[in-house]
């Protein structure tokens, strides 16, 4: 399913870069995917968070259920984490987190220390950690008129009065079992070379099935009959002309095509995992 090894050795230069960086944070923010909210989060990681103070954002909220984020969230209260929605498209979010940092600026000056709050953004590849960096660079930017808002090297952005974001986000390793793995791949956050496309398209299919979902796909894709996963899949391969020469489906194509759609959002919002009961 998966070819390989994913993730190789840069990996743990990256975490040690990020132990070393750790210490001058005051707040961590670790980006999940809201619609594999477990995968993308490894909790090995809250050994390396311990003791800074820790703020779980579930990114990309666009695109998962809504009915289902909120049970993501509703699961981390109950286990004691600050935990938030979120999306660069939806202003409504935006507005939330940027309260919520204000709030925690003025949290810590009302104590003795004076320097600006230091934020940093983690997550696994792919989660959106540089768009959001991009986002408040956009804003300090506007905000700070002729201030560059970033600069080479790991420098620290001055994102908000009081608040500074270091300019290189952390990069996790999201958790390395086979269930994570078919999420993440489904999700783009394995490279494409090396996973099984086909295994994991077909997967997905069986996942919009399970949930009940299979008129999305029929809204798509157009003359699909309804079927086990195989053959829908088959049947997306013909009516989107992913064919070989003999008549036959090109299952690389048909999988990559709808994993491109699924990964673009054509196929509608999708959680592809519930939270612990
Ligand atoms: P990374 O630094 O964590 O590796 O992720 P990055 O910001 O590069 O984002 C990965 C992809 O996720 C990008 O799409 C980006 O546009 C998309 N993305 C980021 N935030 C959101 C969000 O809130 N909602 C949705 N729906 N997508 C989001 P891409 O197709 O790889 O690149 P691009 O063509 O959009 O630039």
């Amino acid at each position: 399913m998966i070819k390989g090894q994913w993730y190789p050795g840069n990996m743990s230069r990256a975490i040690s870069q990020l132990r070393q960086d750790l210490k001058a944070i005051d707040l961590i923010i670790e980006l999940l995917d809201a619609r594999i909210p477990a995968s993308s989060r490894n909790p090995a990681f809250d050994k390396l968070f311990r003791d800074k103070k820790h703020l779980l954002l579930l990114h990309k909220a666009d695109m998962a259920e809504d009915a289902l984020t909120r049970s993501w969230l509703d699961y981390y209260i109950r286990s004691g984490l600050k935990a938030m929605a979120f999306s660069v498209h939806k202003k409504h979010y935006i507005n939330s987190l940027l309260q919520y940092l204000k709030q925690q600026e003025q949290n810590m000056h009302k104590g003795r220390l004076k320097r600006p709050l230091r934020m940093i953004f983690v997550g696994i590849p792919n989660v959106g950690k540089s768009t959001l960096i991009n986002l408040f660079v956009h804003k300090a930017v506007t905000k700070t008129g002729n201030r560059p808002g970033i600069t080479r090297g790991r420098q620290w952005i001055r994102v908000l009065p009081g608040m500074e974001l270091l300019d290189t986000p952390g990069i996790l390793r999201p958790k390395n079992t086979e269930d994570a793995a078919r999420s993440l791949a489904a999700v783009g956050a394995i490279p494409a070379g090396q996973i099984d496309m086909p295994d994991i398209a077909l997967w997905l299919v069986n996942q919009y099935l399970v949930k009940d979902k299979l008129h999305i796909l029929l809204n798509r894709y157009h003359d699909l009959d309804p079927g086990d996963a195989d053959r829908i899949f088959e049947q997306v391969g013909i009516s989107q002309g992913c064919l070989q020469t003999e008549g036959k489906i090109d299952e690389e194509r048909t999988a990559a095509l709808l994993l491109r759609d699924f990964q673009g959002g054509a196929l509608g919002r999708l959680t592809l995992e519930d939270p612990p009961q």
